[in-house]
């Protein structure tokens, strides 16, 4: 939610900044803004426009800043509309200091009164207006450095910040608690940024801020210190990702883009995580103790959106594989409820982006109650990594499509093999056994390949249907996540109300909606509930509902119940899901290009939910 660059440095800052917002779209774009300090007079500049980045780069095109230290936002606005006023960056009463934020300050309302009654001039409705007039206030008496220091002493909530001023123009401070913030470290050059892809153009050596830690920028040094100003040494991590992962390269959206590095993604997890002659697992940065882990007695999975799904596909495969009962909670009910967990319980974090408010909550509240915490996470040095005891990284490379796609088929690789690791340790499976599932597995991208073969039979079906008002996704067992994601997919990128369920829930009530105009996608490849799955089609297609069937090659009688069928390869029901997921993620896109919808960045949603 909202994204952050920061440059110091000697090349023109504009341009830098403009293309490392525009990696930061994902995270909110409803409006954005630059500041820099402008080369010959010591003075600050702003740019701002609501909407997208676009709007932006227009005005900057005909009003363009010079300068070489600046800092710009893309925002998700929390507090006041996403208007001018409102768009970062914001000023102080002489325009001599511009700060960038993203978070909340949950004490603003207090802290305006007290700046207002000081005279201070307020020209937003943001929260974040405080954080600026409150360091003009400490900045009359000491360094900029030293005022932001005082100023964050005084912020309630969660926060990333990045401060400039003309009165001292040779520094750029950036401060973090809640929110991420990073550093880029170049040559005679130095950044700040919400994530890496906003500055992978120009340096891959990064530092991770910590919690409450405060970086002091300028363009030949980077020093870090907490935030009573003790300094804390850091050596920057060098980051592997590859530029082109977060380009377009040719696709006309990241979504679809990131659908098809599946299969490839799949492969190269399983090859670095699974010794190719011993079928040995290895995890890397898994640290948890494999004592802890044969004495736990249950798994509690907490998770948001997507990774909830993922989550609950990961109990099936778990409970399955390694008889060990798990529950899965969406974060924001875990961290609220009267958990039952202690030390014999393994909480399974899982976030995409590791920033999720929710889900960090959540954790803080296991760790709390004694209970060990494995991290399944795609972003290096995340908040979720540096708070859980062992992380499985899944490597999926930057997700820039807000709808998550590579990441969830990620996780649940990181469950699989998961579960394989903890059926061995608890001596629960034979080696054999555990050797055939990892032939099947490493035979899934192969499968997901040939789905991506006949991507135009899933495109023609989806614009078919894309006048439907609403739609229904019906799986069951291991496929019912699945049809929870599919519905989670169409509803955030087309608008569509959809609704997953568990087939064998229709007569409980969600059968009274089955009429002509209704779309039923129901997931009914070859498994152990294949016949119950053929029952619920037979049902819809008496009352007249429009069936799209997910079926396996081969499976010429599903069409006696069908209008429409996607065929998928065969597949071991327990590793369906990686397989049924790309036609769902499909149907979805092709739906939401049909009906013009913005699909890299639906509307109201951002990537990275970093508040409550
Ligand atoms: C859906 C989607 C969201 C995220 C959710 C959790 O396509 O992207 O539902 O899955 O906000 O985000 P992370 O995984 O970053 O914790």
């Amino acid at each position: 939610m909202c994204g952050i660059v920061g440059y110091i440095g000697l090349r023109p800052a504009q341009p830098l900044l403009l293309n490392g917002l525009k990696s930061l779209e994902y995270r909110g774009y409803d409006s954005s803004g630059v500041a820099t300090i402008l080369s010959n007079k010591n003075s600050i500049s702003v740019r701002k426009s609501p909407g997208k980045i676009v709007a932006l780069e227009n005005i900057l095109k005909k009003k363009p800043l010079s300068g070489s230290v600046g800092i710009a936002h893309t925002r998700w606005a929390t507090h006041g509309a996403p208007n001018q006023e409102n768009s970062h960056p914001h000023l102080d009463c002489q325009s001599e200091i511009a700060v960038v934020h993203n978070g909340i300050i949950e004490n603003y309302v207090s802290l305006k009164a007290e700046l207002i009654k000081e005279g201070h001039k307020f020209t937003s409705q943001t929260d974040t207006e405080v954080i600026v007039h409150l360091i003009e206030k400490f900045f009359k008496s000491g360094s900029l450095e030293e005022a932001t220091r005082k100023t964050i002493a005084r912020l309630e909530g969660a926060f990333a910040i990045g401060v400039i001023s003309s009165k001292e123009p040779g520094i750029l401070i950036g401060a973090r608690m809640g929110s991420p913030l990073i550093v880029g470290v170049g040559k005679g050059e130095n950044f700040l940024a919400s994530d890496a892809p906003a500055i992978l153009d120009s340096t891959r050596d990064i530092i991770f801020l910590n919690e409450k830690e405060i970086a002091v920028l300028t363009k030949d040094k980077v020093r870090v210190t907490d935030f009573s100003g003790k300094e804390i040494p850091k050596t920057p991590s060098r980051i592997n990702w590859d530029i082109t992962s977060a380009q377009k390269s040719g696709y006309p959206h990241f979504m679809l883009k990131e659908i098809n590095e599946q299969p490839k993604n799949l492969e190269n997890f399983l090859k670095a995580r699974i010794n190719k002659e011993t079928n040995k697992i290895t995890f890397q940065e898994q640290h948890i103790p494999e004592e802890t882990l044969k004495n736990i007695t249950n798994i509690s999975v907490v998770a948001c959106g997507t990774a909830y799904h993922a989550g609950f596909v990961g109990k099936y495969i778990i409970e399955s594989l390694c008889a060990i009962p798990v529950a899965v909670d969406v974060s924001s009910e875990f961290r609220y409820r009267d958990l039952l967990i202690d030390k014999n319980t393994l909480v399974i974090a899982i976030s995409q982006s590791g920033e999720t408010a929710d889900t960090l909550a959540g954790v803080k509240e296991a760790k709390r109650r004694g209970a060990a915490v494995l991290a399944i996470c795609n972003v290096l040095g995340s908040t979720l990594t540096r708070e859980a005891d062992g992380v499985i990284y899944t490597h999926a490379g930057p997700e820039i499509g807000v709808a998550s796609t590579k990441a969830y088929t990620a996780q649940l690789a990181a469950l699989y093999i998961f579960a394989f690791y903890l059926a061995e340790i608890r001596k629960i499976l034979p080696q054999e056994q555990i050797n055939k599932y990892v032939a099947q597995l490493r035979l899934v991208p192969h499968l997901q390949q040939e789905v991506l073969k006949d991507q135009q039979t899933i495109a023609d079906l989806a614009h078919k249907h894309s006048h439907f008002g609403s739609f229904l996704y019906l799986g069951r067992n291991i496929n019912y996540p699945s049809a929870l994601e599919g519905a989670l997919k169409l509803k955030e990128i087309s608008y569509i109300p959809a609704e997953g369920y568990a087939a064998g829930e229709m007569k409980h009530g969600p059968i009274a909606l089955i009429d002509e105009y209704r779309a039923v996608v129901c997931i009914a490849c070859e498994s152990k509930v294949y016949e119950k799955m053929v029952s619920n089609l037979q049902e819809i297609k008496a009352r007249k509902g429009k069936i799209i069937t997910i079926a396996t090659q081969g499976d010429e009688k599903i069409r006696e119940h069908t209008e429409e069928v996607i065929y998928v390869p065969k597949c071991n029901e327990l590793f369906s899901p990686l397989v049924v997921a790309l036609p769902l993620q499909l149907i979805a896109y092709h739906v939401a290009v049909k009906r013009g919808c913005d699909v890299d960045q639906p509307r109201n949603l951002a990537k990275s939910v970093t508040v409550e």
